[in-house]
């Protein structure tokens, strides 16, 4: 089946005892037995739950995997992800992921005994020179947030199978989508999702989710899901499989109002660099056109005149509601260094603080347009 088709109909059928097209919320914590171990596959809502497990198979389905794994969070899928490590295991990262995600390896996981380097992931010499012999896991985002970069999920995948001993490659997909690219496809062992961003796509619900392919990491995981449990209630895996059925058509829509934004933003006397993945000024316009089909809803720009500037815009926005997060049918605006990324402030990783970063909405494009070129007006 396509994607458009599976995104509504993966891991859903009519509900058995009341023909319900909408997988219920069965919102319960626990499930009767005929006797003792006797049961329907169900015992407890945090080892298994028919919402979550709908919401799995159809996470599964759309990213080309086998296994899907539904959390509280996308940090808590992410955290699932790491503890397949042991201590003295070293993880090599790029050097433009989520703050949380460098807040996470830094301040939680460096202390219990995992290393991490970070590189430039879109440059390949770079990832090959700082693989080392205890090396289990390359960490990439692509599009990465906030810079979007891209790295050739291929060309890494292909540098981890020729090791001796091949480290895993986790591709977090959550400025993507599956809609727009599929890591597994392209050799990648996991994906993991924030899919309190594009999938849940109502900026309603936050949630995390993990898809694999190989059956001994789904029971790894499945075990660490289980034993930790940051699962996702019930009512938060509605709403996330709900997203989804629209997720081709919102994707498309983004796509659209971003190329439109971008290209305007270019030709703006205020503004120094455009960052998007589909501009041919894009490093890797190239590279990003052949592992996505299109260029997503994430814009990023880098102002003339400084971090003053940027904030100036950021607040003079009508319709770009300043605030964190992304992939919302609304359109949001915010300064990367001082918002979402302010845990890599005086770090290698920190961001440029006159940097805006534009989650771009499904509002009308005349009117998204209006707003930025008001805003940019009272700001210069
Ligand atoms: C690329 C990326 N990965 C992971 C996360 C973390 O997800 P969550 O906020 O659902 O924990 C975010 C959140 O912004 C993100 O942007």
């Amino acid at each position: 089946m396509k994607f458009e088709t599976l995104s509504i109909h993966a891991g859903q059928q009519p509900d058995p005892t009341t023909g319900a097209v909408m997988t219920p919320i069965y919102q319960t914590s626990t499930y009767v037995q005929e006797g003792v171990g006797r049961h329907r596959g169900y015992e407890y809502s945090r080892t298994a739950n028919p919402t979550r497990k709908a919401l799995e198979d159809c996470l599964a389905a759309l990213e080309s995997g086998e296994y899907g794994l539904a959390f509280a969070s996308g940090m808590a899928a992410t955290d699932a992800v790491l503890r397949l490590l042991s201590p003295g295991d070293h993880v090599l990262a790029g050097n433009d992921v989520y703050g949380g995600t460098y807040r996470l390896f830094e301040r939680v996981l460096r202390p219990y005994g995992l290393d991490f380097t970070y590189v430039d992931a879109s440059d390949l010499s770079q990832v090959k020179a700082a693989l080392r012999p205890e090396t289990r896991l390359i960490w990439v985002e692509t599009p990465t947030n906030p810079l979007l970069g891209i790295t050739d999920i291929a060309a890494v995948a292909e540098l981890a199978q020729a090791r001796p001993t091949p480290p895993w490659l986790a591709v977090d997909n959550t400025f993507a989508t599956p809609y727009i690219q599929r890591p597994l496809e392209l050799g990648a062992d996991l994906v993991i999702h924030s899919t309190t961003k594009y999938l849940g796509g109502h900026s309603d619900v936050v949630g995390g989710a993990i898809v694999v392919r190989q059956q001994a990491l789904r029971d790894r995981l499945a075990f660490l899901q289980n034993a930790v449990g940051a699962v996702p209630g019930p009512l938060d895996c509605f709403l996330v499989l709900r997203g989804l059925k629209t997720l081709p058509v919102r994707m498309d829509r983004h796509y659209e109002n971003a190329q439109a934004i971008a290209e305007y933003l270019t030709g703006q006397a205020m503004v120094e660099k455009v960052l998007y993945p589909f501009l041919d000024s894009h490093p890797q316009a190239e590279l990003a056109r052949r592992q996505m089909r299109n260029g997503g809803g994430m814009v990023s720009f880098v102002v003339r005149g400084g971090v003053e500037v940027a904030r100036r815009i950021a607040e003079s926005t009508r319709i770009f509601a300043l605030a964190e997060s992304l992939g919302g049918v609304e359109s949001l605006i915010e300064i990367p260094a001082a918002m979402t990324h302010a845990s890599t402030a005086d770090s290698p990783i920190a961001v440029d603080p006159g940097l805006v970063r534009l989650s771009v909405g499904l509002e009308h494009i005349d009117d998204l347009l209006a707003d930025l070129t008001q805003a940019l007006g009272e700001s210069s």
